[in-house]
């Protein structure tokens, strides 16, 4: 996959792709990334990228110009006709969207700083805008190094186990299930037993009723889109069950032990 990316600070993007399971798709030629500053299409001796914006107030507007000579060096390159605008005001990113996007060839990414960018050029240049999340960060970089992380990782090859991807949380709807490893005992509390048990049909139930049962106690939104077959039913039943349980004995366990003198 080829991605480009517009951006007033190639050095964060160079950076942060350049780490961890990114870092390997890049060196296994899985991803290749292209940074464009404005900055190097700006026609003055400043490098102005920015200007303030019409009717006043505070802060500075990125310029159509410089990013139209940027957008044109990406088409020449090779790269989409548009971009994907990081943007408070886009959709919301979900997995099933990091999904989509890692099923692509090529993607281009603009990051906006200051204000924004002038909306003509969003117009002309943007087809599709996406938020990480309702909160507004300082620029678009982070929001476009979060978008190649979650499809870098997803890149056939990226991972070393492409099974973990699978397992993880959203990827089958669910949240993920709890991991423990070495010690088995410790003074914080013991392995789950079924997890040494060797039995792989019941460590795979384990997995099941606990990602059912995470989802369930944490985001029941996402149960609601969960074509759930007659194991899972039962096995999130179980989980409601054990839960109430627990949840009764803790409550019915007095915070400290009795003490034999007191009368009442
Ligand atoms: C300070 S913000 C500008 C916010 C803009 N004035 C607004 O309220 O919609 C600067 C840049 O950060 C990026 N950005 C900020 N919050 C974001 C978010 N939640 N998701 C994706 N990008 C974001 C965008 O590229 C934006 O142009």
């Amino acid at each position: 996959m080829r991605i480009d990316v517009i951006t007033l600070f190639p050095d964060f993007i160079r950076t942060a792709a350049d780490i961890g399971v990114v870092g390997r798709a890049k060196a296994r030629g899985l991803i290749e990334i292209a940074t464009w500053n404005p900055r190097d299409f700006a026609q003055d001796n400043y490098r102005s990228a920015d200007e303030r914006p019409y009717g006043g107030g505070p802060g500075m507007v990125m310029m159509v110009d410089p990013l139209r000579r940027a957008l044109d060096a990406v088409r020449a390159a090779g790269g989409p006709d548009k971009a994907i605008y990081l943007s408070p005001q886009g959709a919301r990113l979900t997995q099933r969207k990091v999904e989509e996007l890692a099923r692509r060839e090529k993607l281009f990414l603009l990051c906006g700083r200051y204000e924004g960018i002038d909306e003509r050029f969003l117009e002309h240049a943007v087809d599709e805008e996406i938020s990480i999340g309702d909160y507004v960060i300082s620029g678009g970089e982070l929001a476009a190094a979060i978008v190649i992380d979650a499809i870098g990782r997803l890149q056939e090859g990226a991972l070393n186990d492409a099974q973990s991807a699978e397992q993880d949380s959203f990827s089958n709807g669910l949240l993920d299930c709890p991991h423990y490893t070495r010690p088995e005992r410790d003074a914080w509390g013991d392995v789950p037993p079924v997890l040494l048990s060797g039995d792989h049909a019941a460590i795979r139930r384990w997995r099941l009723k606990q990602s059912l049962g995470r989802t369930w106690l944490r985001r029941p939104d996402l149960l609601a889109h969960v074509a759930a077959d007659k194991e899972m039913r039962a096995l999130l039943d179980e989980f409601r069950r054990e839960h109430r349980d627990a949840t009764q004995a803790r409550e019915d366990k007095p915070d400290r032990p009795r003490d034999p003198t007191d009368k009442n």
